[in-house]
């Protein structure tokens, strides 16, 4: 079987976890879309591994772990993620791939980031500062674009590196009046990113048509949320790639038709982090209570999350344009203890109940929520391994949802670790 997970809300939906489970089954997990703006976390015994950049797959040892080429690769990042691992027993020698056509997000991109978030003051889209957007502005624009391959010609790389700090510092300097690039150090930078990453560049798309030949089982695992895509989310708060399924075939180039099975994955609840409209959000004790029980803090920035009720018609809406086959629900946990739980099953527009998600944000700030009400649970399920055996009121609300999705939920988190996932009906 070859599997993709995607989050089918805003992002953070617990995708470390599940990848980490399935890859049991695989042989190489790989990373589509995004860059170190993403951040999954994996807890394996007492150990917990925050990764950003490298596919949650690297934690088992022998996976092969592919960088697509619709990442943007920041090599600060992964070098460090790299080294990390190494330090706890994990080596990616032989096993990682990165694509030679991944782009490469450097200080420049950082800075860029920050200095138009600061400009925009209240209208900022919240985002992670990782210098995402503006090398994806760069990819697009392809005259002042960095890439993975130009690390193999160091000569190639220096005059590029001259040609965009010449033409950034034009910007820069009249849009923000700042310091210039400075060429030597991103350069000097760049000697050591090539030293420490220049081994694992390759042609992945071949490499994973070879190995989907040889019948190698493939894992592929999105990054953010599909709520976040850049042409299908709550533009313009979204992330710069197509987080959605949507991005698979263009982020590594094999074909949607490769895959048997499209699991999305969602929270119990819904979190959404940077602005944006959050038709469901709970601004109040409800939100807080959640967040504190579930840990809502950004794993890349620590940043607080904004939590709401669960929205099955955002849901519904991803799980339509990604082709989802299957959903995994995690941190069922969580809403333990809450007397009463709301479902949004549609929006009320203009005085009309619709289920069908507006995605334009200004379209979506103006939704009323149409909710569901249900009894909640107090137990504790962190060790329950059958689906019968969870609370009535919790199986309730996960059947709800179900039928308001139309897309069966097999796979249950009750807990953060790896043994705390109940698997229901699988296909
Ligand atoms: P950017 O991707 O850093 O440009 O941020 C754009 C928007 O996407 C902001 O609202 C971020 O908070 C959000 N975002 C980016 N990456 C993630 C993620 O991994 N989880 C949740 N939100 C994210």
């Amino acid at each position: 079987m070859n599997y993709c997970v995607v989050g089918l809300q805003w992002g953070d939906e617990g995708k470390g976890k599940v990848v980490d489970i399935l890859a049991e089954n695989s042989d190489i997990v790989v990373r589509y879309a995004g860059g170190a703006n993403a951040g999954h976390t994996v807890i394996i015994g007492d150990e917990r591994f925050a990764l950003h950049l490298m596919p949650s797959g690297a934690v088992r040892p022998g996976m092969a772990c592919v960088i697509g080429n619709g990442v943007v690769v920041d090599p600060e990042v992964l070098n460090g993620e790299i080294e990390g691992l190494s330090k706890r027993g994990i080596s990616l020698e032989g096993r990682l791939f990165i694509s030679e056509n991944a782009h490469v997000v450097l200080d420049y991109h950082k800075q860029e980031d920050r200095l138009r978030e600061e400009a925009l003051g209240k209208n900022k889209i919240g985002t992670t500062a990782r210098g995402i957007g503006p090398c994806y502005a760069d990819k697009v624009g392809r005259s002042f674009a960095i890439r993975m391959a130009d690390f193999r010609d160091m000569d190639g790389l220096y005059n590029k590196l001259v040609q965009i700090a010449e033409y950034k510092n034009k910007i820069l300097n009249a849009l923000y009046n700042v310091p210039p690039v400075d060429t030597e150090s991103i350069f000097t930078k760049c000697r050591m990113y090539r030293e420490n990453l220049l081994r694992y560049v390759c042609n992945t798309t071949r490499y994973l048509h070879e190995a989907m030949e040889q019948g190698k089982k493939v894992l592929f695992e999105g990054a953010q949320g599909s709520l976040l895509d850049l042409d299908h989310g709550t533009f313009p708060f979204v992330t710069s790639s197509n987080s959605s399924s949507l991005g698979m075939g263009a982020g590594c180039g094999v074909p949607m038709k490769m895959i048997d099975t499209f699991i999305g994955l969602v929270k119990a609840y819904s979190t959404r982090v940077g602005a944006g409209p959050f038709p469901t959000e709970q601004d109040n004790e409800i939100g807080n209570r959640i967040r504190e029980k579930g840990h809502e803090y950004g794993t890349t920035t620590g940043r607080p999350r904004r939590c709401g009720w669960f929205d099955a018609v955002a849901v519904a809406y991803s799980a339509r344009i990604g082709g989802i086959d299957e959903i995994a629900m995690m941190h069922l946990d969580t809403l333990a203890g809450l007397p009463e739980l709301q479902v949004c099953r549609a929006y009320r527009i203009d005085g009309h109940e619709t289920t069908f998600f507006p995605c334009d944000a200004e379209e979506l700030s103006q939704v009323e929520c149409v909710y569901e009400t249900l009894p909640g649970w107090d137990a504790d399920v962190s060790g329950i391994t059958q689906y019968r055996d969870l609370p009535t009121e919790m199986r309730h609300y996960i059947e709800l949802i179900e039928s308001i999705v139309r897309t069966p939920i097999t796979i249950l988190g009750v807990g953060p670790r790896r043994s705390q996932a109940i698997f229901r009906n699988r296909s």
